[in-house]
């Protein structure tokens, strides 16, 4: 099983995303994420096996207990940059807590034989990933113009795991548990 570690959006911010994606789509012909697509990765695990599971749930369900914490979005951006760029992104801000959580679940995971990542976490939203050259000045004019794009705000009580299957347009991800940080300051 393709699996990763995420946190989704809450349904207010799905619905500005959405408006956004259809201002966006009718700009370029590239692969736009379908809104059910869109959240926050904070571990990519890849490859596990199906008989590991219990081990995999267990080491995600006794991470450290945290408070809920804030994130914002906001601005649109291109990686790896705007003159060559494989995705279109919008732009993930929160305080230190996110990157805790991410670099808490990186070293948890690891411990029972996950690899580590060994790209600086830079969280964000793939809005669109471009896989083919395809004309792009309106839509890199029309990106210019919603900045600073302003996405909407949140409060972050869980992360959740999922499951990645290959789909015929896009990967088709699977929510699996939610990890509640709650959950974890109320275990003993
Ligand atoms: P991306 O959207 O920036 O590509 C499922 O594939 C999720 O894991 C995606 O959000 C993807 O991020 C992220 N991811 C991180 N590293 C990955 C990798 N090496 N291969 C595939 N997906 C990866």
């Amino acid at each position: 099983m393709r699996l990763f570690t995420a946190i989704d959006l809450p349904a207010g911010v799905l619905l500005r995303l959405e408006r956004l994606l259809a201002t966006l789509r009718p700009e370029a012909l590239i692969k736009w994420s379908p809104l059910d697509n869109l959240h926050i990765t904070t571990k990519f695990i890849g490859e596990w096996p199906e008989n590991r599971m219990d081990e995999l749930d267990q080491a995600l369900a006794e991470l450290a207990p945290r408070e809920p914490f804030e994130i914002r979005l906001r601005d649109l951006g291109w990686y790896p940059n705007e003159r060559a760029p494989r995705v279109l992104w919008a732009g993930v801000h929160a305080g230190p807590e996110l990157a805790e959580l991410a670099h808490e679940i990186e070293a948890r995971l690891e411990s029972i034989g996950v690899a580590r990542e060994e790209r600086p976490f830079a969280p964000h939203l793939t809005l669109a990933r471009i896989k083919n050259p395809v004309p792009m000045h309106s839509l890199r004019r029309k990106v210019d113009q919603l900045q600073p794009a302003d996405l909407g705000n949140f409060r972050v009580g869980h992360f959740s795991l999922f499951r990645s299957d290959p789909g015929s347009n896009a990967s088709v991800y699977r929510k699996l548990r939610d990890y509640r940080f709650e959950a974890a300051l109320a275990a003993p």
